[in-house]
């Protein structure tokens, strides 16, 4: 595996649909916009001392090669997989290559919502998982992960 550069940088993937947070049912996932959700996440990564990157897409092997091209590249990732969470083998088969600390996050609490969300196909590979934060939720993620990476302490 390729080394990963001195300074400490963090890939945030968003799955299908996000790309219209804001707009899309606002009562479940929020009036923030993607946009302002990753300007947010960049911002605090600057303050934290780390560099943020973001990736959306929609298509599912996009994700995978996007996880694909970040191993040896980023000291962790923060993925919403979105609606594959409940489906996406690949993603979570890309997951499982990537040696880095995982946080998977979800704006709604899944496990309140109709019952084929209530099931992961990361659950059990990621390092912590955040729901029901809103966007909140990423900021959360993003400072959590870094304690993980910075102390290396995780169960
Ligand atoms: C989501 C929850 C998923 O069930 C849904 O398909 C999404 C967003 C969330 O962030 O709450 O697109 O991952």
């Amino acid at each position: 595996m390729a080394e990963v550069s001195s300074e400490k940088r963090v890939l945030v993937i968003h799955g299908p649909n996000l790309n219209l947070l804001g707009k899309r049912e606002p009562e479940i996932y929020g009036r923030q916009s993607l946009n302002e959700i990753n300007e947010q996440l960049l911002e605090r990564g600057q303050k934290l001392g780390i560099e943020v990157e973001t990736f959306q897409s929609n298509h599912e092997g996009a994700i995978v090669e996007e996880i694909q091209a970040a191993i040896g590249n980023f000291h962790g990732i923060i993925i919403n997989p979105a609606a594959y969470t409940h489906t996406s083998v690949a993603i979570r088969d890309a997951l499982v290559m990537v040696d880095v600390p995982i946080v998977e996050i979800h704006l709604s609490n899944i496990n309140k919502r109709e019952s084929f969300r209530h099931a992961s196909m990361i659950a059990d590979i990621v390092t912590a998982r955040i729901a029901g934060f809103g966007s909140h939720g990423y900021l959360l993620a993003l400072e959590g992960l870094v304690r993980i990476i910075d102390t290396k302490e995780h169960i």
